[in-house]
């Protein structure tokens, strides 16, 4: 049997055929059964010493976190000696501090959770914040940027014409300006603010620079109710922006936020494979089996 077992998670399995691809990797099928309360329940057949499960955690969020538990724990039973969870889109990030008195940090739970299991090493993709990563020790986390690859993509596929990229919150502005650099660009950090209670965002109306018949990237690690890129939207579109893109990790785009967003003027959505689906237009696969290589093909 090969070395490396790579786990494809019922949320992930394209994602991980194409890992088990380029690492030349055993690709065992998660089986996955729903019970009518909602319950999973998951069979995984034989594994090698060196598993790799591969399962974004979209919704359903805590069912897919459950579901990564639980092939853990088989992983462990089998006798792995090392088990990796890429987790492109890692939930709960964002919780990643007491924003409120007696909040509880979530993200600190899940990190136990995943260690429990015995999951000693996580690879994930343009996480929240470095807050979020700090909470995984002992977990070895390793954090991928996806900003390459979306500068790629935009360099290749759109025909940008005195671009800027912008960033619809503060919080964001260094991936913005990473996103620039590629480019050749300029970059503007908007002024965000959510209401903590209610979840209202937001947008401070003053702009650094005129983008008056320019094109704009607006630039986010994930997209979900789309509120945030609906907002900075309206206002450039109110100070004279050209066409407007909207390129992130993770596009999770809950219920009808796609049709808004586009609705809303933004010529198109272009995510990572992070969560498959229509926008998914650039693939992580490369990069975090370039990331897993050297760690996993030589023990
Ligand atoms: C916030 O700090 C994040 O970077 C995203 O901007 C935000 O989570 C996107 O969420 P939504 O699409 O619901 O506004």
């Amino acid at each position: 049997m090969s070395e490396i077992s790579v786990i494809a998670g019922p949320a992930s399995p394209d994602l991980a055929a194409k890992i088990a691809k380029h690492l030349d990797a055993q690709l065992v099928a998660a089986e996955l059964r729903i019970f009518s309360d909602g319950e999973s329940k998951i069979k995984i057949g034989r594994t090698s010493r060196n598993c790799i499960i591969v399962q974004s955690t979209y919704p359903p969020t805590d069912t897919h976190i459950l579901q990564i538990l639980m092939m853990a724990k088989k992983c462990a039973e089998n006798g792995a000696h090392k088990i990796c969870a890429v987790v492109p889109y890692l939930a709960y990030a964002r919780q990643d501090r007491a924003f409120l008195e007696d909040e509880v940090v979530s993200i600190a739970l899940i990190a136990k959770l995943l260690q429990a299991t015995g999951i000693d090493h996580l690879i994930t993709v343009d996480i929240h914040s470095q807050l979020a990563m700090s909470h995984f020790a002992p977990i070895d986390i390793e954090n991928i940027s996806s900003i390459p690859l979306l500068a790629d993509f935009a360099t290749s596929k759109l025909k940008l014409q005195n671009a800027v990229a912008v960033s619809p919150d503060s919080g964001g502005a260094q991936r913005a300006r990473e996103f620039a650099n590629y480019l050749s660009i300029d970059t503007i950090a908007l002024k965000k603010s959510r209401d903590r209670n209610t979840g209202e965002v937001s947008v401070n109306e003053k702009l650094d620079i005129d983008i008056t018949d320019r094109d704009v990237i607006l630039i986010d690690d994930m997209i979900s109710s789309g509120g945030s890129i609906i907002k900075a939207a309206r206002l450039l579109n109110k100070k004279g922006a050209n066409r407007i893109y909207a390129m992130c990790a993770h596009a999770l785009l809950i219920d009808d936020a796609a049709h808004k967003i586009q609705a809303r003027g933004i010529q198109d959505i272009i995510a990572t494979n992070s969560i498959p689906g229509e926008y998914a237009r650039v693939d992580l696969s490369p990069v975090i089996a370039k990331v897993l290589k050297p760690r996993y093909s030589a023990s």
